[in-house]
């Protein structure tokens, strides 16, 4: 069983997210690919793949999903897992449902809402301003929501 855990992130939170999936596969050899980054090796030799990235802004990065629309036949003849990172919980379910066509997330075997972390320290001055505003807080808070990462790399795992 080979997996690739496919990400993108902002400010390093989805990373961790895809970096805790990945080391939570049991089977065979797993790949952690970062999209911005990485050259994407030819998809054909996984039989897993784990999809994530975060929320800015309502919406997932694009590359995210250019990413999924552009492979979408390909995927569905894998194991597939999509995830993300967040920090809106009311809007959480319909980010989700925007960020990953339907047609994919009706044949995901895991689904996964994460949690999410404001880092200050990495933002710039502008989402800085952003985030002082929503959070009424200039102190970075940690979300990241382990227990939601263990279910849903048991459910891939299964
Ligand atoms: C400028 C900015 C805008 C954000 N907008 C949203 C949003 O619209 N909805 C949401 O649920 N979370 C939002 N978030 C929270 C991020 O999804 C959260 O910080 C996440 O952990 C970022 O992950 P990353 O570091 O992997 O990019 C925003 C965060 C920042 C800094």
């Amino acid at each position: 069983m080979k997996t690739a855990v496919i990400y993108m992130s902002k400010h390093g939170t989805a990373e961790k997210a895809a970096v805790l999936i990945a080391e939570k596969q049991n089977s065979g050899e797993t790949e952690v690919i970062n999209l911005r980054k990485d050259k994407l090796p030819s998809l054909e030799q996984f039989d897993r793949i784990v999809i994530g990235g975060s929320i800015h802004a309502g919406t997932i990065q694009k590359r995210v999903s250019k990413f999924c629309s552009k492979n979408l036949p390909l995927l569905m003849q894998k194991e597939t897992g999509l995830f993300i990172c967040c920090m809106d919980r009311n809007r959480e379910k319909e980010e989700f449902e925007n960020a990953f066509p339907k047609e994919l997330r009706e044949h995901a075997k895991a689904c996964g809402i994460l949690g999410g972390e404001f880092l200050f320290e990495n933002m710039n001055f502008l989402e800085k301003a952003i985030i002082k505003k929503i959070a009424k807080t200039d102190q970075s808070i940690y979300q990241l929501n382990h227990a939601a990462i263990e279910k849903f790399a048991d459910e891939m795992a299964r």
